[in-house]
């Protein structure tokens, strides 16, 4: 049976970049029944930028109550939190000793935060801490430790993913064949979604739409969302158009068709937030009000995730033990 595996660090509000990359796609995976499907938070990964407790708290509960209100069923699959699977920091240390460093310098957060410091004259690894540099490894344990198959990932994600085979291999061709090497999904046809400046939708620009958000705050995000100044009747592209790309993730076939021709004929960028921001509500909707309903109820979440936590930790143990073997520890 096929393993989709994929996380989300709990580092802030989830958001639609979120939904569209990975949860999404994760969800209709999941629905083909041929699937076994693991989801987790990755409280571990969020711990290089979140030093705050009771934040990381809060914000695991919203990662969490994301999934379950979107149609996670943790009676089909397996939801759990990164850092209750104990084996793997160990494996990420042992998958540590056979990646090269040269590796890790390549990664794009590392060299994202580099180069920055480098164009405002700071030392080349201020605000680097080892668990940013770390990261791609810590990524490769979680999937390599269950063999999962497919992991449904932004985009933005394709380069752990390859680093996470790298590793894979460099582990199997050392020891004999021990993992499966993990194949990314991409969600059908999409991009990297953009968030309100045009960017990559993410927490740390700070231009993130948030799910959840309520209706009207909805409405006022989708108005903020950045175009350019071309008057409505004019004939408008649609490659690249960050309302054209969230209208086709959120619309019928039918109403991205007329949408796709409503912009080659002329139609101003106040129509078109108008019904982005229909087709949006009317899927977030229902999620939002389970949504709500769960962070009310968080001992809901919790038991969720613990009985989860203790399902796979069982196999977590069986696979390490067959590692620590091929090693020799
Ligand atoms: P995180 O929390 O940054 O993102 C979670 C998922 O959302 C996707 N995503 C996007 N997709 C499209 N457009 C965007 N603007 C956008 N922003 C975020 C991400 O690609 C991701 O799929 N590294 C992972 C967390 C992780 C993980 C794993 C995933 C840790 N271990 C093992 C899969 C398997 C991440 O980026 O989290």
């Amino acid at each position: 049976m096929k393993r989709i595996i994929t996380g989300i660090k709990p580092t802030g509000t989830p958001h639609v970049g979120n939904y569209l990359g990975a949860i999404k796609p994760a969800l209709k995976l999941a629905a083909e029944e041929e699937h076994q499907s693991m989801y987790f938070i990755a409280d571990l990964h969020a711990l290089n930028s979140i030093h705050n407790r009771s934040k990381l708290k809060s914000l695991t509960y919203e990662v969490a109550a994301a999934w379950l209100a979107l149609g996670l069923d943790p009676e089909r699959s397996l939801f759990y939190r990164q850092s209750d699977i104990k084996e793997l920091p160990e494996l990420h240390w042992i998958l540590s000793s056979v990646t090269g460093k040269g590796l890790m310098n390549r990664a794009h957060a590392y060299k994202a935060q580099v180069e920055q410091n480098n164009r405002e004259g700071r030392d080349r690894d201020d605000g680097v801490n080892m668990g940013l540099f770390n990261y791609p490894i810590l990524m490769a344990a979680d999937i390599l430790l269950f063999n999962g198959s497919e992991v449904p990932v932004g985009k933005d994600n394709r380069q752990h993913l390859e680093m996470a085979k790298d590793i894979g291999e460099s582990f199997n061709r050392l020891y004999g064949s021990t993992f499966d090497l993990p194949t990314p999904v991409f969600a059908e046809g999409s991009e990297i979604i953009p968030g309100l400046d045009g960017r990559k939708m993410s927490k740390s620009y700070g231009n993130t739409i948030p799910l959840f958000t309520e209706e009207k705050s909805l409405h006022k995000l989708v108005k903020r969302i950045v175009t350019d100044s071309l008057p409505p009747e004019a004939p408008k592209d649609r490659e690249g158009s960050p309302l054209f790309t969230l209208f086709r993730e959120f619309a019928t076939p039918i109403e991205t068709e007329q949408m796709a021709h409503a912009f080659q004929k002329g139609i101003g960028y106040g129509e078109i937030k108008e019904e982005l921001f229909l087709v949006m509500n009317r899927v977030i909707a229902g999620p939002r009000v389970k949504y709500r309903h769960l962070l009310e109820n968080t001992d809901e979440i919790d038991k969720c995730l613990k009985d989860g936590g203790s399902k796979v930790r069982k196999e977590a143990a069986e696979h390490m033990d067959r590692i620590r073997e091929r090693v020799g520890l």
